[in-house]
């Protein structure tokens, strides 16, 4: 079964640490919604018929769109794609665009997932980070979502904010599990070139927090989640059980998705695509039926390395029988040489035929992930 992601790059205003393609809002919609359904037309043989479980809205900020906008794009891919057997359809809110008449025009769009960009509880971290909303809408957004009879609830955490010590992320936790969320992302702040923070630690105007406090934070995380009934079946995810991010989980599973919309990824098994990265050029060429989109065939080096880097990030971990099928004996031994010597410092262990991240092991993930991948011209 496949997936469908809706980029919706607008928003009203600039997150200082966000790299995910935006452009702010002039508040008319319109060419890009006419865009996306058409661009869903062009592409209407990708999946070849394969039926779809998922879609994801994304953003930037999908509720910059009104809930009508919202339903021309899924009426069309409704329309076009093999969506009979949809069981998850997310949308990604800001909190201060929720209000209950928005949620209940949610609701009649079938959208049944909500992931709520909180960030954080205290209002000192949402000014730093230069979010639109304060804790008293984050608050509200959350009731009022409940309220409207959304169940499956997933919000979106950010640590390592500097000036947000062991006891403020702890209390920020505490609020957020006392919820009745089912889901939570919880990331580290990285800081990306070109953003406005990157910019600042580029100039020295704010640094990172140091590597034993960002572990601290981390070890907390987990341990507050797990208490809580949380499982961490990601690296940044945690759910309830039966209220894993389906869609999400595809990706880390291989399985086929379409993206539309502006800087979108697709990828059906062998090849990766991604639509360009400006709104202006997007609108224009899909309109033109002029290509909008770069592509790259993945050899059998670059599917292992995909694998690798997703899978070791989940609690399933790499299936050596995948493995041993897909990239034949050469593959496996590689993976299970390599494995053994993690395996000696505790970092990874091994769940029948597959291999998994510790705890030790998810603090260092990156530098286990990277000794792992096969240079393209090896
Ligand atoms: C696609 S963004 C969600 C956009 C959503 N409209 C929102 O409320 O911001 C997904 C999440 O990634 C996280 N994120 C994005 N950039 C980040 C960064 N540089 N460091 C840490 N987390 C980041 C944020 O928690 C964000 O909510």
């Amino acid at each position: 079964m496949a997936g469908i992601y809706i980029h919706i790059p607008l928003c009203k205003k600039l997150c200082f640490y966000c790299d995910f393609y935006h452009v702010i809002s002039t508040g008319d919609n319109s060419a890009l919604v006419e865009a996306i359904v058409r661009e869903a037309s062009l592409r209407k043989d990708y999946l070849a018929g394969e039926a779809v479980s998922t879609i994801y809205l994304g953003g930037g900020t999908p509720s910059v769109l009104s809930d009508v906008e919202l339903g021309t794009i899924l009426d069309q891919l409704r329309k076009i794609y093999n969506v009979e057997d949809i069981c998850e359809t997310t949308v990604e809110l800001n909190p201060d665009d929720v209000t209950p008449s928005y949620l209940d025009g949610l609701r009649r769009l079938n959208i049944n997932r909500i992931s709520m960009g909180i960030q954080s509880w205290r209002d000192a971290d949402l000014k730093m980070l230069n979010r639109r909303h304060d804790s008293a809408q984050a608050e509200r957004a959350l009731k009022d979502s409940l309220d409207a009879g959304f169940e499956n609830i997933s919000i979106d955490l950010i640590y390592g904010i500097p000036g947000m010590g062991l006891e403020e992320w702890g209390s920020v936790l505490d609020y957020s599990l006392a919820f009745g969320i089912k889901h939570l992302s919880a990331y580290h702040l990285t800081f990306e070139a070109g953003t406005v923070f990157g910019k600042m630690l580029e100039k020295g105007l704010i640094s990172e927090i140091d590597e034993e406090e960002s572990i601290a934070l981390f070890n907390l995380l987990i341990e507050k989640a797990e208490a809580a009934g949380f499982v961490h079946y990601e690296i940044s995810n945690f759910g309830k059980p039966g209220y894993f991010s389906i869609h999400n989980s595809n990706y880390w599973k291989q399985i086929n998705y379409i993206g539309l919309g502006p800087s979108a990824h697709s990828f059906n098994g062998y090849s990766r695509q991604w639509n360009v990265r400006d709104l202006k050029s997007y609108v224009k060429s899909v309109g033109s039926g002029k290509p909008f989109y770069e592509q790259e065939d993945l050899d059998l080096k670059a599917r292992f390395n995909e694998y690798v880097m997703t899978s070791l990030r989940t609690m399933w971990g790499i299936d050596l029988d995948y493995i041993e099928s897909t990239f034949d004996k050469e593959g496996y031994d590689y993976v299970v040489n390599l494995a053994g010597k993690f395996k000696d410092y505790g970092l990874i262990k091994q769940d029948k035929k597959n291999l998994v991240l510790t705890n030790q092991g998810k603090i260092i993930s990156d530098n286990i992930i990277s000794e792992f991948m096969i240079p393209a011209d090896e």
